[in-house]
Order: C-alpha cells, then sequence, then structure tokens
C-alpha cells in the first residue's frame, strides 16, 4: 500500500519569521494517521522550520539540490547542507527550474542521485506545457522526463522516489486537470516505470498531481486509483488550508 503524501511548495514565499508563524499555528493538529505532510519552503527558512515542526509530524523539503557534495558553485546548495539540517524531502525538476533557470533533463537525473545520496527523498518533477497538450505530445514529454530522471537508479531508489505529475497549464492558474485526465497519464508515468524498474517499483512509486489542487478538490484526485497525494502551490501557504489538504489525503 501507498501512503498517501501531500507536499506543499512554498516556492519563493514566506520569510524565516513567517515560516515559524505557520509551525506555531498548525501545531497539534498537523498529524493525520496515514497521511505523509510535507512542506519544502525556501532555503532561509529551513532550520528554523525543521524546529518548528518538530512533534507536527511534518517533514521539510528543500525545492532544490545541486549534485556535487561541495565545490565552487555560487549560490548552490548541497544534499549535505541540507540533510545536517534534518531536511528529508527534496523538489526537483519543478517546471519553473526548467522555465526559468535552466534545468535540463540531465541536471534533474544528477540532482536525483545526489538525492539518494544522501538520503533524502527526491519529489521529481514532469509534465507537458500547454503548446505540448494541445499538440497531443503530454505523453511523449511525460515519457521523456520520467525516463531521463530514473536513469541510473536502482529499483529499490525508485521505489523509494516520489513523482509529481504537475502538467505546466494548470500551475497557479486555477485550470486544474480534471481527475480522470490527471489519473490516466500518472497510470501511464507508472508503467513507464515499471518498464524501466521493474513491476515492484512501479506498485511502490508514489505518483502525485500538481497543479491548482485546492481544499475543495483534493478529494476528487485522492479518490483515483494512481493518484498517491498532491504537491501545491498556492494553497499550500494557509495554515487552515494545508491542513484541509492534509486531512482530504485520508
Ligand atoms: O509545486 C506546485 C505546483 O507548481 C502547483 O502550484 O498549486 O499554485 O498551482 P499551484
Amino acid at each position: 500500500m501507498r501512503k498517501p503524501i501531500i507536499a506543499g511548495n512554498w516556492k519563493m514565499f514566506k520569510t524565516n519569521k513567517e515560516a515559524a508563524a505557520f509551525a506555531e499555528e498548525v501545531k497539534g493538529q498537523a498529524a493525520v494517521e496515514g497521511v505523509e505532510s510535507v512542506i519544502c519552503a525556501p532555503y532561509t527558512a529551513l532550520a528554523t522550520l525543521v524546529e518548528a515542526v518538530k512533534g507536527t509530524g511534518i517533514q521539510v523539503g528543500a525545492q532544490n539540490i545541486h549534485w556535487e557534495d561541495n565545490g565552487a558553485f555560487t549560490g548552490e546548495i548541497s544534499g549535505e547542507m541540507l540533510k545536517e539540517l534534518g531536511v528529508t524531502y527534496v523538489i526537483i525538476g519543478h517546471s519553473e527550474r526548467r522555465q526559468y533557470f535552466g534545468e535540463t533533463d540531465e541536471t534533474v537525473n544528477k540532482r536525483t542521485k545526489a538525492a539518494f545520496k544522501h538520503g533524502l527523498t527526491p519529489i521529481v518533477c514532469v509534465g507537458e506545457k500547454l503548446e505540448e497538450r494541445e499538440a497531443g505530445r503530454t505523453k511523449d514529454v511525460c515519457r521523456e522526463q520520467t525516463v531521463k530522471a530514473l536513469e541510473g537508479l536502482s529499483a529499490e531508489q525508485v521505489a523509494q522516489a516520489v513523482i509529481a505529475y504537475e502538467p505546466v497549464w494548470a500551475i497557479g492558474t486555477g485550470k486544474s486537470s480534471t481527475a480522470e485526465d490527471a489519473n490516466e497519464v500518472i497510470s501511464y508515468i507508472r508503467e513507464l516505470v515499471k518498464e524501466q524498474a521493474g513491476a515492484e517499483a512501479a506498485a511502490a512509486v508514489r505518483i502525485q498531481y500538481g497543479g491548482s489542487v485546492k481544499p475543495n478538490n483534493i478529494k476528487e484526485y485522492m479518490a483515483k486509483e494512481d493518484i498517491d497525494g498532491a504537491l501545491v502551490g498556492g494553497a499550500s501557504l494557509e495554515p487552515a488550508s494545508y491542513l484541509q489538504l492534509v486531512e482530504g489525503a485520508k
């Protein structure tokens, strides 16, 4: 059985103080039996957040990781640095990184390997742009991104990974994919994992949907067989809304 996972992606929102205030508000309410809850915060809030959410059941994730352990890479953060803080998850290859910061399938693969090297769970993002969807290329794009991201990983690693299917046109737009469409693509991604890493890994890997997920639609996604949770941007920023999402994933 795959444990549902709700991951909030705060993107470039919340200062250190705001992150601490969020943690204070969710204290005592955030743990929902049978659901894993994660918040992926900006680097500057990670240390504070790890301390502040202790005992709440929330785990803390970063939004990127460099593939080297250290070196002359100005502005980058390594797995070792994240691990030492108590971070357990890391988002890799978010479409905003691909679009604005030159992230490629190759660097996504390197970062994913680095996450495993340091005992962090990667949340690997894949998904098509609007023009790709309109050209009927959704599955081709997801195939390319998924296969390359997982290249060279062991079946055990793939089984532990989280994949987030995020159609780019649905991110922050309020235009969410229907649960049926999302489930169809996610089932396809699970098939790809099966081809690449075997049936056991495919049955174990958790695949989230992301793109305008809100407390009022989370249950529609969670009702689908292949959808194991959500990667949520905007709706993860308010404590009440985040708690409703975690509750809705039960
Ligand atoms: O990582 C999260 C996604 O980009 C979704 O963002 O929930 O604001 O649409 P959103």
